[in-house]
C-alpha cells in the first residue's frame, strides 16, 4: 500500500488516480482497477443513502462504510471524510471526531473541507493523522453556495490561493479542489507542494477524483458537466433486473441447472 509520503512524491512524478468507494464491493473493484486512492466521501449521502446533500451524513455512518471499504480493499490508501459538523463548532471537538474516525475507520487519511479548520488539522496532524484539505466547491455548504462552480471572480481565487498555502501551512499533505477554473486549479497547484486532486477543475492538478456511481452510471441519472462516464451499469443492472423478473414470471427460472433434487442412496 502507498503511504502519505509516496503520494506526495508522486507531484510531478505521476498522476494520481482517486476515486470514490463506500462499500465493500465497491472498493474491492477500485483496488483490482489499481487506484492510488480510495475516498470514502460523504457523497455517500447523495449516492449511497439518498438524501439530497452530505449535510444528513454522520460520523458514524462514515466510520461504517469507511471499515466496509477496507475490507474490501486491505491494500489501497483510504481517505474518509469528516462529515458536516464534524469540524466547525469548537477545535477541540473537532480534533476529537478526526481522532476518532481515523482511529475506528481503518483509513490512511481524514479529509475535511473549507478554509476554516486550521487549527483542527494542526492539532490532528501533532496527533498523528494525516488529513486532506478541500478547496473550492465544498458540497456541506451547498445550503448557501449551491452546487455551482466557485472562485470565478480574482478576489476569490486570490482567497482561495491564500487557502491553499494556509492549508499546506497547517499540515495538510494533500488538497482536492472542487469545481473551479482549470487556470486557478494550475496556479494553486504551482503555489503549494502538496499534491492537489481535482474534481472540475481541470487538467493541471496533480490528480483527479471521481464519483464511483458518477463515473460508472450506477443509480445516479444527472451527471455534473465535469464527469465523464466509463461505464453505464444502470443499463446493465436494469437489463438483468428485467430478465430475472420476466422468467420468474413465465416460469423459466428456476430452471433443471439450478434446482437441488433429493439424492437417492442405493
Ligand atoms: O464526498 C466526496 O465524494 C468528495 C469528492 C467529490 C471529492 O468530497
Amino acid at each position: 500500500m502507498k503511504s502519505t509520503a509516496d503520494l506526495i512524491s508522486m507531484k510531478n512524478n505521476d498522476r494520481i488516480v482517486m476515486v470514490t468507494a463506500y462499500d465493500y464491493p465497491s472498493a474491492k473493484l477500485a483496488e483490482q482497477a489499481e487506484t492510488d486512492i480510495i475516498l470514502v466521501g460523504d457523497s455517500l449521502g447523495m449516492v449511497v443513502l439518498g438524501y439530497e446533500s452530505p449535510v444528513q451524513v454522520t460520523l458514524d455512518d462514515m466510520i461504517h462504510h469507511a471499515k466496509a471499504a477496507r475490507r474490501g480493499a486491505g491494500n489501497t490508501f483510504i481517505v474518509v471524510d469528516m462529515p458536516f459538523g464534524s469540524h466547525h463548532t469548537d477545535v477541540n471537538e473537532g480534533i476529537k471526531n478526526g481522532i476518532r474516525l481515523y482511529q475506528n475507520s481503518d483509513a490512511n487519511m481524514v479529509k475535511m473541507e473549507g478554509a476554516d479548520s486550521f487549527d483542527v488539522i494542526k492539532g490532528l496532524v501533532k496527533a498523528g493523522v494525516p488529513v486532506c484539505g478541500h478547496l473550492g466547491l465544498t458540497p456541506q455548504h451547498f445550503g448557501i453556495t449551491g452546487f455551482k462552480m466557485q472562485a470565478g471572480d480574482t478576489e476569490q481565487a486570490e482567497k482561495l490561493i491564500e487557502d491553499a498555502k494556509a492549508l499546506e501551512a497547517a499540515g495538510a499533505s494533500m488538497m482536492v479542489l472542487e469545481a473551479i477554473p482549470m487556470d486557478l486549479a494550475k496556479k494553486v497547484t504551482e503555489s503549494v507542494s502538496i499534491p492537489t486532486i481535482g474534481i472540475g477543475a481541470g487538467v493541471h492538478t496533480d490528480g483527479q477524483v471521481l464519483v464511483y456511481h458518477d463515473l460508472l452510471q450506477y443509480g445516479s441519472d444527472r451527471l455534473p458537466k465535469f464527469v465523464k462516464p466509463y461505464a453505464d451499469l444502470n443499463s446493465v443492472a436494469r437489463e438483468g433486473l428485467t430478465n430475472y423478473r420476466n422468467e420468474v414470471k413465465s416460469r423459466l427460472f428456476p430452471s433443471e441447472e439450478t434446482t437441488y433434487r433429493k439424492r437417492v442412496y442405493e
